[in-house]
């Protein structure tokens, strides 16, 4: 019985071209700039982002960092939503790494953060306060059932950032995934900001890397900061290789898996008991605290049918699409759940 792993879009394995690159690939040394298939990668990938370089790095955490340590000094403070990946899951890496605090605010709908959210946790001048120097935001908004920023949001909260002589990271892990769904280039959703990481694994299915580009200066500086954490790579272009593929191929391909999502709403939407959250891209929340049944006897029945789901908080779920979940999986899983003996009973 094929595995339908939904617990994340980071559990996608390469294609069979990927495989076949990452044999063929031509490499050099890269810590001496000397591998052709990463600089090639870094110089496709900057502009897929408008921007004018890039760095292939080891994951999107270490993307993050080097973006927000290389824009700021000890003793700063960074601007992040509450739900941030950054602030959440990135093991307290800004204020180890850069000793920096971070100050996190609520976002409108769980994601957004206005030109008035981000007036109200700037700092004035002070002599008691740390200095802000940065806001990051995250597009898509993974916490927030996987919403993009749009254009527009981005624009005003770069403005607004920019009055404040603030800094702009971008966590776009999943940018694409948001140009995708707003049907416009991911250029316009990064060419502003000052920094932007994406993640060539998860959604474009590639087994390792993401990227972090911005200015010639701010890569120079990123380069430092990935030195130190030990991400200078070798022979990488074993990973840039399939990278490659990732930005010519599997972007587009993201508009399936938005409409997986959207079958899985809809086949659950119905169901007693269930509450589906608003799918934007290639995440759905559930809620299934209406059956009676803990998370816990959820996860398990499910798995009996080699179904895999996590659990965000006890009865929340996040069931993710990505490259090798297919329609007829989705199907599967929509007749899986309406045949739990509890929907059943609720029936
Ligand atoms: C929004 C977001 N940013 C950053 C990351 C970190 O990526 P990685 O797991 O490659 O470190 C993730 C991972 O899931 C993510 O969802």
């Amino acid at each position: 019985m094929k595995k339908i792993d939904l617990r994340s879009d980071t559990v996608t394995l390469p294609s069979e071209e990927m495989l076949e690159a990452i044999r063929t690939a031509k490499l050099g040394d890269d810590v001496y700039k000397e591998d052709p298939t990463v600089n090639e990668l870094q110089e496709k990938a900057a502009k897929k982002v408008g921007k004018e370089a890039a760095l292939l790095v080891c994951s999107g955490t270490m993307g993050n960092i080097c973006g927000v340590v290389s824009q700021t000094n000890r003793g700063d403070e960074i601007i992040l939503e509450q739900t941030s990946h950054i602030f959440l899951h990135e093991v307290a890496a800004s204020a180890v790494i850069g000793s920096l605090q971070a100050r996190t605010v609520v976002g409108k709908n769980g994601y957004l953060i206005t030109p008035e959210i981000l007036q109200e946790a700037v700092r004035g001048k002070d002599v008691h306060y740390p200095i802000s120097s940065l806001v990051a935001i995250e597009n898509t908004h993974n916490m927030a059932g996987g919403i993009p920023w749009t254009v527009s949001e981005t624009r005003q909260l770069i403005s607004a950032a920019r009055k404040h002589d603030l800094k702009v990271h971008i966590d776009g892990a999943r940018i694409f995934n948001a140009a995708i769904s707003l049907g416009v280039s991911a250029q316009e959703l990064t060419k502003d900001a000052d920094s932007v990481m994406f993640c060539l694994s998860k959604g474009l299915a590639c087994p390792i890397g993401s990227i972090i580009a911005g200015s010639q200066e701010f890569i120079e500086e990123a380069l430092r900061v990935r030195k130190m954490l030990g991400g200078g790579m070798r022979q990488a272009g074993i990973i840039a290789a399939p990278g490659l593929i990732a930005l010519e191929k599997m972007i587009d391909r993201l508009a399936e898996d938005h409409k997986n999502a959207q079958r899985l709403k809809k086949g659950l939407e119905d169901i007693p008991g269930i509450t589906t959250h608003d799918c934007y891209t290639n995440i759905l929340f559930i809620d299934i605290s209406g059956l009676g049944i803990s998370g816990k006897e959820f996860k398990a029945a499910l798995a009996k049918h080699n179904i895999l789901v996590s659990s965000r908080w006890e009865t929340t779920f996040r069931l993710v699409t990505h490259f090798g979940i297919e329609k007829e999986d989705i199907d599967f899983v929509i007749e899986t759940i309406h045949n739990l003996p509890w929907v059943k009973r609720k029936n």
